[in-house]
């Protein structure tokens, strides 16, 4: 299909979404999150696709929701639409590894669309916020849950009631993202990311992606026991025994996802 407001390469393994609405800074709206969340949708059912990056420019990976769309909107137009939870649902709910690669602006929805991803590798100049609090609302794609469940409720609350931005540099100190990197080299450090990832089962991937989730949805118990039962069910596989041989061996694994 053809896509308007995003770019989709597939790369090797790697599928590789950049939104691509550069008047608009990459603000997202209806058009982009459904083009976005139909891609993933097919990079996911993609046998080829054993890892999907999303991205945006060197000065926006997203400037948040688009508020020329939102401005005019009532309560009623936003409720009964769900507005944003039907892209959020699918965004969230991809099964194999989303990394953000992320360079200048990630702010409201696009910080929280950065959250929704796997991991976040960042830009040296990447600025992080939910300035919602400026337009006189909240966030509304995740933003003040899992933004406090990365970085806190300290830091959370500060950002989303003064609306500040956070750079690079105190993102990563404050657990928001994994790697920071010089602006230029962001999308090739999430490409080797991603490439490193294609090696490995794609079985072994999406349950070690079930099994971190899992520890923001329940008790430690409860996600102790899920990660051995997913950690048993790997011994079902070929892969596994694959694996070990490998190590045995000395040398690399060929996993066939099975
Ligand atoms: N929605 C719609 N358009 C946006 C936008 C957004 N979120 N962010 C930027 N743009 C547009 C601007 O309107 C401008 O368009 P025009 O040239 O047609 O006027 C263009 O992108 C370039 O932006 P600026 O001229 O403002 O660029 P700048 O470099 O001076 O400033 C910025 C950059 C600090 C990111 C500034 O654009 C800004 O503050 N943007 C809004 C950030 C924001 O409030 N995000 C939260 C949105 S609400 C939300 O996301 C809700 C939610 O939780 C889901």
């Amino acid at each position: 299909m053809a896509y308007e407001s995003i770019i989709v390469e597939i790369e090797d393994h790697v599928a590789i979404i950049t939104l691509n609405r550069p008047d608009a800074l990459n603000a997202l709206n209806s058009q982009l999150l459904q083009e976005l969340s139909k891609a993933l949708g097919e990079a996911d059912a993609n046998d080829k696709v054993r890892c999907i990056i999303i991205t945006g420019s060197a000065k926006a990976f997203a400037a948040g929701a688009d508020i020329k769309e939102m401005s005019d909107k009532s309560f009623v137009d936003m409720y009964m639409s769900d507005y944003f939870e039907p892209a959020m649902r699918t965004i969230s709910n991809v099964r194999k590894p989303v990394i953000a690669a992320v360079a200048g602006y990630a702010l409201g929805g696009g910080c929280e669309l950065a959250m929704m991803c796997d991991f976040i590798i960042a830009g040296e100049n990447a600025k992080f916020g939910q300035p919602e609090i400026n337009l006189g609302v909240i966030a509304g794609m995740g933003g003040t849950q899992r933004l406090t469940r990365y970085v806190g409720k300290a830091k959370a609350m500060d950002m989303h009631l003064t609306g500040r931005f956070m750079d690079a540099e105190e993102a990563e100190r404050s657990g928001l993202v994994s790697r920071v990197v010089p602006p230029k080299k962001v999308l090739e450090e999430a490409r080797q990311a991603a490439e490193k990832i294609s090696e490995k089962s794609l079985l072994a991937s999406i349950a070690a992606k079930q099994a971190v989730n899992r520890s923001y949805e329940t008790t430690q118990e409860e996600g102790l026991l899920f990660e051995r039962r997913l950690f048993h069910s790997l011994f079902a596989t070929e892969d596994q025994k694959e694996g070990m041989s490998a190590f045995l061996e000395k040398r690399s694994p060929q996993f066939r996802d099975r």
